[in-house]
């Protein structure tokens, strides 16, 4: 068997070391993780007693991301989002001069470009040097991850309040990241997957049915306001994403106008490929027996 050396940029992180730790399950992979030297992150002792590779890089340095980088076959950026826009450029110059054969960018959100917006300065600045690089691409978009449902998308757990735009009667697409890591590291290895945009998803719903699964799972009640649409919302230019109300009104907004997912789903590719419902994994997080 062929093994694939894939490097992760950003995988000490959430999204990242799950991905690394699916990869080893997968099996075909030598994995490796680019971490910061003044890394922070917790994961780094787990991944290491799993088998990944950590390198310590300094992303200034072109010398060092070079050395950091010969012999991967796949990168794959899964980076805190404030530091997408200035670090993938170099990195896929690195990546370029160091014979790596595809990139993987920081995606892993929906495909629309109002929500791109949102979340990155230009949206398509990836894509240009990717092409100029004339490297190889598979780009993964998705909704949100079930994770942050009830966080930072209008349900407001603690006061049983949820705030929905429109009637909340139509359907979006959601994903749990740890089906989204195992299906990357599968359908990496199909042909499909080359210079290809994958839609993925675990589930999808509207918000009055995400809202009803909550009550059930969490055994509350959850006291709904409407907002009318206005037809003059904008969604912002880049957001904090600490700002939970700001994230939940563009959320709203994506979900009422059909914006907030993948443009098609790709699921396919794993014929055989099981995902989580929204049902299993309410009932797991609110630990039901
Ligand atoms: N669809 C959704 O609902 C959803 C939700 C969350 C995330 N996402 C996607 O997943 C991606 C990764 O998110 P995450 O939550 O996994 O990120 P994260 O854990 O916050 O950060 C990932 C890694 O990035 C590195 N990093 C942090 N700040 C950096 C900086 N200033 N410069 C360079 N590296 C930095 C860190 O690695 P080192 O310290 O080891 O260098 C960190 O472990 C996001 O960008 C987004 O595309 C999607």
């Amino acid at each position: 068997m062929t093994i694939i050396n894939v490097t992760i940029a950003g995988g000490s992180g959430n999204l990242g070391s799950k991905l690394a730790r699916a990869f080893i399950a997968e099996g075909g992979y030598k994995v490796n993780v680019l971490s910061r030297t003044d890394s922070q992150s917790k994961n780094l002792d787990n991944l290491r007693s799993q088998g990944v590779n950590i390198i310590t890089v300094d992303y200034s340095r072109d010398d060092d991301l070079l050395r950091a980088l010969r012999g991967t076959d796949i990168l794959v950026c899964t980076l805190y989002y404030t530091a997408i826009g200035e670090l993938q450029p170099v990195l896929v110059r690195a990546a370029k001069l160091a014979g790596v054969r595809r990139i993987v960018p920081c995606d892993f959100m929906a495909e629309s470009s109002e929500v791109q917006a949102v979340m990155h300065k230009d949206m398509h600045a990836i894509g240009r040097e990717i092409a100029e690089a004339q490297l190889e691409y598979t780009r993964y978009y998705c909704g949100v991850f079930y994770e942050y449902l009830t966080t930072s998308v209008s349900i407001d757990l603690e006061n049983r309040k949820a705030t929905v735009v429109g009637k909340g009667d139509k359907p979006f697409s959601l994903v749990h990241d740890e089906d989204l890591v195992r299906f990357i590291a599968a359908s990496l290895k199909s042909p499909r997957s080359k210079n290809a945009r994958i839609g993925f998803e675990s589930s999808s719903t509207t918000y009055l049915e995400l809202i009803a699964a909550i009550e059930k799972h969490a055994g509350i009640e959850i006291q709904v306001k409407h907002l009318p649409v206005d037809p003059s919302f904008s969604f912002a230019d880049e957001i904090d994403i600490k700002d939970a109300d700001a994230i939940g009104l563009q959320f709203g907004y994506s979900a009422e106008l059909g914006v907030a997912g993948p443009n098609r789903i790709d699921n396919d590719i794993c014929p055989s490929f099981r995902t989580t419902s929204l049902d299993e994994y309410l009932a797991s997080r609110f630990n039901e027996k």
